[in-house]
């Protein structure tokens, strides 16, 4: 069986309890954060305090401006964001370590708009029909199909999306992030959820095979292209997809652009030399390297 920690794109479990034992000892969240020199958390801090995070969603064309969920929320970054912009954000969170950071930070810096709820995204999400304006799915899609295993990794996002849309109210709005299967470097062997080297780019038959021989696990963490979520989305019962490239990642984004706007996809690439600097000219000249880029945020319409 594949170890799937609890890290699902955070910090492993050890961390996290050590992080919280910083915090139970009476250090500041933020000071516990920024002192503990551990190896996940070291290289990730900004990912639990940039507030910037959140900026995307807030200029979502949301009916009203009344309740926002974000799901699956780990440190609260996001929804502690939401807060500037909705009267009500509720925080879904599966990991019970998660939600106790959340109500410590929130307390500390006296978020007071902000609703901790622990408990899974599927099978349901725990609230009734049309509750929100706005619902935010950051880095959150690609491990649904791990909390979900009685269905395919496509139907068990599609189920979970199809939930997305039954929770927002009539001209809701999703805000998603997540990766984009056919970034680059994962030709090059890259990969972004701990998978093998080129799974995430083989046909799904072959990643699945070659995971479950190396593994003894499927493959489950699915993500897609520019095109592969505009079908997804639309499969779920969304209406006015919009795809568009977030730079240089969602992890720390700073632009976000057209798809065929390949010039601006250019600058996240760096300068490599030789043969790197030739591909990347050529995909730029092209108008391909768009469709090419790290991550993705998609906004769609109930
Ligand atoms: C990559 S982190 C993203 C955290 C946060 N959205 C952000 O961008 O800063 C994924 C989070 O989703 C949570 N998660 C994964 N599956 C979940 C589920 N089925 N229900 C609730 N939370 C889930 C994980 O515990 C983790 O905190």
């Amino acid at each position: 069986m594949q170890t799937i920690d609890n890290r699902q794109g955070t910090l492993p479990g050890q961390e996290l309890a050590m992080l919280l034992a910083e915090m139970r000892r009476g250090t500041p969240w933020r000071d516990a954060l920024g002192q503990l020199d551990l190896p996940i958390l070291s290289g990730k801090r900004h990912w639990f305090t940039d507030v910037g995070k959140a900026r995307y969603y807030l200029g979502l064309p949301a009916a009203t401006r009344q309740r926002a969920l974000d799901i699956g929320a780990g440190s609260g970054v996001i929804a502690q964001g939401l807060a500037d912009g909705f009267e009500q954000v509720v925080a879904l969170e599966h990991e019970a370590g998660w939600c106790d950071f959340m109500r410590e930070r929130y307390a500390q810096d006296g978020v007071s708009r902000v609703t901790v709820v622990h408990g899974s995204a599927v099978p349901r999400l725990p609230f009734a029909d049309a509750e929100f304006d706005l619902v935010v799915v950051n880095g959150v899609l690609e491990w649904i199909p791990e909390a979900e295993s009685s269905l395919g990794p496509r139907e068990s996002q599609l189920a979970f999306l199809r939930e997305v849309r039954r929770v927002l109210r009539p001209n809701g709005v999703v805000g998603i992030a997540i990766e984009n299967r056919l970034f680059l470097r994962h030709f090059l062997g890259g990969s972004p959820h701990g998978e093998a080297p080129f799974v995430v780019v083989m046909p799904r038959w072959l990643a699945d095979w070659y995971t479950r021989r190396k593994r003894g696990s499927p493959y489950r963490t699915w993500i897609y292209s520019y095109r592969g979520y505009h079908e997804l989305l639309r499969d779920a019962g969304f209406a006015d997809v919009l795809v568009q490239p977030v730079l240089p990642t969602y992890h720390t984004p700073e632009q976000v652009v057209d798809v065929r706007d390949a010039h601006a996809a250019r600058g996240a690439f760096g300068t490599p030399g030789g043969i790197g600097r030739a591909v990347l000219g050529t995909l730029t000249a092209t108008g391909l390297l768009g469709y090419l880029s790290h991550s993705f945020y998609i906004r769609a319409r109930t």
